[in-house]
């Protein structure tokens, strides 16, 4: 699903002002397009946006800003072409993957969180990725391949991409909420354990919510990833 398809479907309110501060999208960086809003307040998690397959780095930013309303966002679009719909990595049909590809634009998306760290001055040791399926699968080789790239993560609809585990204390002091549908037609349902168990070898704090829905977002997940950062 086009992830502006699922966020238009979202009911949520958002204050209006939330983007009071003029996001900036740049090319000179490590080859992302961005978009970069600032933070109002230091002590919220900067958080990066992944968006879902056709989708852009506009998608998520409203999201991001109701689940944490002080958080600087950090957004970048994907670099895979999919017959005109943007992705982060290539895939060989729907739920197949190459791992190689995976890993490789793993590695590009971690430079470029390390270079935009620098740049815009946050710490990715605090960075909460906030992926959208494709975004959330991203988000989830980040972890295990680049663990130093990402403090946590909101994986919203994520499947198993590398069927890998991640090394014991990779990903210790890490926390990991899954989101999944129980209607999804595309994640298999075994996926979220699965997914969860990779990560939890690396020391990761994985927390699996099952929501009564399809691979879209629902109101019910801004509820659950928004009571699940404020639990930190
Ligand atoms: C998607 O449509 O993006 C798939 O469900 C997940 C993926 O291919 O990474």
């Amino acid at each position: 699903m086009r992830i502006a398809e699922a966020v238009r479907t979202l009911s949520f309110p958002v204050a209006s002002g939330s983007h009071a501060t003029m996001p900036h999208t740049s090319r000179n960086d490590p080859g992302f397009i961005h978009i970069f809003e600032p933070g109002s307040d230091p002590a919220a998690p900067p958080l990066l946006l992944l968006h879902g397959t056709g989708g852009t780095e506009h998608d998520l930013l409203r999201l991001g800003r109701a689940i944490s309303p002080g958080s600087a966002l950090l957004s970048p679009r994907g670099q895979v072409n999919e017959g005109g719909a943007l992705r982060f990595f290539a895939r060989l049909a729907e739920g197949v993957f190459d791992p190689a590809e995976v890993a490789g634009r793993t590695r590009q998306l971690a430079d470029f969180i390390a270079a935009a760290a620098a740049r815009y001055g946050f710490e990715p040791r605090k960075l909460i990725a906030v992926g959208f399926s494709n975004g959330a699968n991203i988000a989830a080789s980040l972890l295990l391949l680049r663990p130093e790239s990402l403090g946590g993560a909101i994986l919203l609809r994520p499947m198993v991409v590398l069927e890998q585990t991640a090394p014991a204390g990779s990903l210790a002091n890490r926390r990991v909420l899954i989101l999944n549908g129980s209607t999804d037609p595309l994640v298999p349902p075994d996926h979220s354990e699965r997914l969860a168990a990779s990560l939890r070898t690396g020391g990761a704090d994985v927390t699996i919510t099952l929501l009564a829905a399809s691979h879209g977002l629902t109101p019910q997940d801004l509820t659950a990833a928004k009571a699940w950062l404020h639990a930190a």
